[in-house]
């Protein structure tokens, strides 16, 4: 479970380094959407703008919260995404729905490619399962503002309730923006687990007292990397370098 967030996330670091080839071919997961028909020809833009340049995807903000609605295959969940990229930090709050408070997974990632995953005691059931921490290490760092660059851009679509320009990258993600705020609205992963933007204020910042893992993280000098997603990551990391 842990590593399974470690994967996704990271995984888009790797591939964000270029719009190169390279992501192997996965098998594709059932909701993985059809490719959209060219909109503009549809709905008969004018010819100028068919032969604009397509849109390409807002950088990220430097600094924002998010609050995500996940759904992973009926699973939901919501997460606290705070980014923050001059601070070179990523935290990822992660509570499955009507779960106790001490199962709130924490995700916390820094641009060293240090990594802790930990859960927190909780202080109205002392006798509940003890909070653990696992944290990893890695060869890349968080996502980049600008790791959308490279992404093909599908046409519009409806989602959400938002008109939306579809941008896919390397058959991993599909992103969905806001066409007239830029806003993300909507990503889906090749795995499935899907996403909706439910906040995007830009600007916020986490206070740098929440950005400071347990004290437990650090108790066992547990430097754990999984081999698996190490040795993977690395290998696209080295193809699309
Ligand atoms: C979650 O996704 C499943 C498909 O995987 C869908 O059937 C279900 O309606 C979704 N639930 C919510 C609350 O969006
Ligand atoms: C990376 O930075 C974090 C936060 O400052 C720190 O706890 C961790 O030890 C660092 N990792 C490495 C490999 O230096």
């Amino acid at each position: 479970m842990l590593m399974l967030w470690l994967w996704t996330w990271r995984l888009i670091m790797s591939l964000s380094s270029s719009g190169g080839c390279g992501f192997p071919h996965v098998a594709a997961a059932a909701a993985v959407p059809v490719p959209l028909a060219s909109s503009a020809a549809a709905e008969g833009e004018d010819e100028d703008e068919a032969e604009a340049d397509p849109p390409i995807p807002r950088p990220w903000p430097h600094q924002f919260h998010s609050i995500l609605f996940v759904n992973f295959t009926g699973s939901l969940s919501l997460i606290d995404l705070w980014y923050d990229w001059p601070n070179g930090r990523n935290f990822n709050i992660i509570r499955d729905q009507l779960q106790d408070s001490d199962s709130i997974l924490y995700d916390l990632e820094w641009n060293n490619g240090t990594s802790f995953f930990y859960t927190l005691p909780d202080h109205h059931h002392p006798s509940s399962t003890p909070p653990s921490c696992r944290s990893a290490q890695l060869d890349v760092g968080i996502l980049r503002p600008n790791w959308l660059d490279g992404a093909s851009y599908l046409g519009q679509r409806h989602v959400d309730g938002f008109l939306c320009n579809v941008w896919e990258k390397l058959d991993f993600i599909w992103y969905y923006e806001d066409v007239v705020t830029k806003r993300p609205v909507h990503w889906l992963f090749y795995t499935g687990r899907s996403i909706h933007v439910m906040t995007f204020e830009v600007g916020a910042v986490l206070e740098d007292a929440k950005w400071q893992a347990p004290v437990y993280c650090f108790e066992e000098v547990e430097e754990e990397t999984d081999t698996r997603v190490s040795t993977y990551v690395h290998k696209n990391w080295k193809m699309l370098g």
